[in-house]
């Protein structure tokens, strides 16, 4: 028996980096896995590779900032496996650059899918998981959801606006009693594509394009290195199984210890 075995998960983002390695990790421990994604053929990878290790999952096609998609993505979800247990609220992009020479246009494309897209797959997820008996919504914040990082305003702001989301979504889901448990995850510097597509002058980097995560990590995380996809996936794990039934509200910080000082 899996740690999530018999649960039915949504993992949005689940074509790369940490979305892929929540996905495939949830449906190796025996949850049965929709994995969602802008990006229809790297989605799509992932579920090929959980059907290929014996695993249960498919692939929906979901931009997470249009909520009648999100409907849908539920629905499918609840039609195809009868009911829905976790979401993990992982899609997410980051755009960079100082505040001062930030676009009102790239302050919402990123808001739209780091903040709306939270607020729309919560929304939609509760009464789904209530209806199941219960559930849990892991909603992937940053170390950039805790302090300030340089370049990265809007990002920080979107990061910091779920971290408290997830709180006051834990405390009303819980006063109402049903049952379903809101957390966060703030990961700090894990080697995955996104730091190939931050672009602007994230870090006051001067690098246009790219910030290498072990470069970066070496210098900044007390662990000495970066983290991988899996360091995040296993947090993401535990909050998802029965294992943390006491913790709602809470926030799971996988870092390296560079929030500690
Ligand atoms: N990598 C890190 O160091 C790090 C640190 C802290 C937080 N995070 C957060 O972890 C999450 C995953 O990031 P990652 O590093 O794996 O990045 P990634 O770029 O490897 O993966 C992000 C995935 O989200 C998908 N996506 C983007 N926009 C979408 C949309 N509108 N609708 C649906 N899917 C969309 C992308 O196609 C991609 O597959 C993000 O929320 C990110 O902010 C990452």
């Amino acid at each position: 028996m899996g740690r999530v075995a018999g649960k039915v998960a949504i993992v949005t983002g689940g074509g790369s980096g940490i979305g892929r390695a929540c996905a495939e990790t949830l449906a190796r421990e025996g949850a049965k896995v929709v994995v969602t994604d802008i990006a229809t053929d790297d989605g799509q990878a992932t579920v090929d590779a959980i059907r290929s290790n014996g695993g249960t999952a498919d692939f929906l096609t979901q931009d997470v900032a249009s909520e009648p998609r999100w409907e849908e993505v539920i629905a499918e979800t609840r039609a195809t496996y009868g009911g829905l247990h976790v979401l993990v609220n992982n899609a997410g992009i980051g755009i960079g650059g100082p505040v001062w020479e930030f676009s009102l246009e790239d302050w919402k494309k990123q808001t739209a899918v780091n903040l709306d897209g939270v607020f729309l797959g919560t929304k939609h997820a509760i009464p789904a998981m209530r209806d199941s008996g219960g559930g849990s919504i892991i909603i992937m914040s940053s170390l950039a959801g805790m302090q300030g990082s340089p370049g990265l305003a809007g990002y920080c702001a979107t990061k910091g606006g779920v971290r408290l989301f997830a709180k006051a979504c834990a405390v009303e889901c819980a006063r109402a009693g049903f049952k379903v448990r809101v957390n966060s995850v703030h990961p700090g510097i894990i080697e995955t594509p996104i730091w190939t597509k931050l672009g602007g002058n994230a870090f006051g980097s001067n690098r246009p394009n790219a910030i290498d995560p072990t470069v970066l990590a070496q210098a900044s995380a007390p662990l000495g290195h970066s983290g991988k996809p899996q360091d995040i996936a296993n947090g993401v794990l535990f909050l998802a199984s029965d294992e943390s039934d006491y913790m709602t509200g809470g926030e799971l910080v996988i870092d390296g210890g560079i929030f500690a000082g």
